[in-house]
């Protein structure tokens, strides 16, 4: 049975995306971020293929994340990145989650028991200290306390992706840094890069890179995952629903965007923007069928989109395919980033929780 959406995750892309990422991060350990519902493809299989990758880490953003994942089964070590309130911090805890941390006052708020990494703020803006000589006060803070343990010195950059040279200015003020808490400590972790910073810049490797676009085969420079060997594990796939013919005047959608000028035949697929085929696509994407790119024309709807069958032969029932490949056609989430004006990451994260997703190994 065809289904009306479906999101086909490459568990396999997944699982070769971290191993190439490890290879290139090699020495230095591989976390895979899986945040965000790994980035749209589902997080407890994409967890799962990048450890057979290789992740040694997993990294999310909060803590009911880190609980979903080991009631997923996962083990090994959880880093929770985001910052955590008390009723956040017990979830994260009771994950047995490392947390971040960059104030004292934090610090001691955490019971025993907890592994801690310092977060030093040496550009993004967000989170972290931007004070080098309070992250190291938070750090011997935690190596003090009996029932805590100083588990990694990090940070996070802002442009890894598209200025070379901020990235360069992070890391004049984190190596320094993270090298004097290390030779203090010796047994902790220091991470920083992302995929960017992982795939372009080796001396932001350090001991542990944290990488999630790439591990999703995705370019974190928003152009060809191929060019680094990585492999788009997503598929957004839908199927022919109906085909018709429109004569000249006839339109299509809410607010007759496509109106015909000549005989058309219209076909239409059973996905929307409530699937996370946003509207701005209106008149604005291409979807495959049998093969051939077809113009997306009018309006997206909630439910349905119109495509221009052309002379394509496609028939009522035929696969469509959204983001992927077929027949030698490819349609990759960069390029819908670059007609939205968004980037990749948005585009993944944007398929909704209505469109199921079928994992193949
Ligand atoms: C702190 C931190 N580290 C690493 C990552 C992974 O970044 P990317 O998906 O660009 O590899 C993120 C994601 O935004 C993050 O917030």
């Amino acid at each position: 049975m065809a289904l009306r959406a479906l999101a086909r995750i490459d568990l396999g892309a997944i699982e070769r995306n971290a191993r190439r990422l490890a290879a290139v991060a090699g020495p230095a350990a591989l976390c895979a971020v899986v945040k965000a519902d790994g980035y749209g493809h589902g997080m407890v299989p994409a967890a799962r293929a990048a450890q057979a990758g290789g992740a040694s880490w997993l990294a999310v953003a909060t803590a009911e994340e880190a609980r979903g994942l080991r009631e997923g089964g996962l083990e090994g070590p959880v880093l929770v990145m985001g910052a955590l309130s008390p009723e956040e911090l017990e979830v994260a805890v009771a994950a047995r989650a490392d947390v971040v941390a960059w104030r004292e006052a934090f610090v001691d708020g955490l019971p025993d028991g907890v592994m801690v990494h310092v977060k030093l703020d040496t550009g993004m803006g967000r989170l972290g200290t931007r004070d080098a000589d309070e992250a190291t006060r938070v750090a011997e803070a935690v190596a003090a306390r009996d029932g805590l343990r100083l588990a990694g010195a990090m940070t996070h950059f802002a442009t890894a992706d598209d200025d070379p040279g901020f990235l360069a200015e992070q890391l004049e003020l984190f190596t320094p840094w993270a090298r004097a808490i290390k030779a203090a400590h010796p047994e902790i972790l220091v991470h920083a890069a992302n995929s960017a910073a992982t795939l372009r810049e080796p001396a932001a490797h350090f001991d542990l890179v944290r990488c999630g676009i790439a591990v999703y085969g995705m370019d974190p420079f928003q152009d060809d995952p191929a060019a680094h060997d990585l492999e788009p594990a997503l598929s957004l796939v839908s199927y022919v629903a109906e085909v018709k013919d429109a004569e000249p005047g006839q339109s299509a959608g809410y607010g007759r965007r496509f109106v015909a000028g000549r005989p058309t035949r219209i076909g239409t697929l059973p996905i929307g923007y409530g699937d996370g085929v946003r509207r701005a696509l209106t008149n604005n994407a291409d979807v495959l069928v049998d093969g051939h790119r077809l113009p997306l024309i009018g309006t997206v709807s909630m439910d349905n989109i119109t495509v221009d069958v052309g002379d394509s032969g496609a028939e009522p029932g035929a696969e469509a395919i959204l983001i992927g490949t077929q027949g030698g056609e490819r349609i990759l989430a960069e390029e819908w980033a670059r007609r939205l004006g968004t980037i990749n990451y948005e585009v993944t994260c944007g398929i909704s929780a209505r469109v199921p997703r079928v994992y193949t190994p």
